[in-house]
């Protein structure tokens, strides 16, 4: 039996028919085609599925499908305006991603983290950023690029 549901992914009214076992990771990725949250664990420990849910970031692979129901989701295929969202030019520009698996989850937790705190220290990046693994860069440059990034974001308000 599959259970309706209806909400919004990257500004885009959605309904569709669930499986109630599939998680909404299955359900972005599978039914909706948006490979940009990845598959890790798939219990919660790594964060590469991490999604913004109602402003929140998620874990996606611990979201039951029918609890998207009613939600309004970002993943990062909803970032980018015309042009890379600035989290993922800084991401690029300070070398903070090399393998690239991690990076979707990394960039939608750093920017749910910067749309609630504009001027984060490093121990809150670091902190915010504790549930998402990276097995490549040893994070200082995924960290960097998260300040780097609100720095742009602080001067361009003031601008
Ligand atoms: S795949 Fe969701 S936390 Fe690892
Ligand atoms: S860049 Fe490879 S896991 Fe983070």
């Amino acid at each position: 039996m599959k259970i309706p549901i209806e909400f919004v992914v990257n500004g885009e009214p959605q309904a569709l028919f669930v499986k109630p076992n599939h998680t909404l990771l299955d359900v972005l990725r599978d039914d909706l085609g948006l490979l940009g949250a990845k598959k890790g664990c798939g219990e919660g420990k790594c964060g590469t599925c991490t999604v913004i849910m109602d402003g929140k970031p998620v874990n996606s692979c611990l979201i039951l499908a029918p609890r998207a129901d009613g939600s309004d989701i970002i993943t990062v295929e909803g970032l980018a305006d015309g042009e890379p969202h600035p989290m993922q030019k800084a991401f690029v520009e300070q070398g903070a991603v090399q393998c690239g698996f991690c990076t979707p989850g990394m960039i939608m937790t750093a920017c749910a983290l910067l749309d609630e705190k504009s001027d984060p220290s490093e121990e809150e990046i670091r902190l915010a950023l504790s549930g998402n693994l990276c097995r490549c860069t040893g994070y200082a440059k995924i960290v960097e690029a998260v300040q780097v990034c609100a720095q742009r974001i602080q001067q361009d308000k003031g601008a």
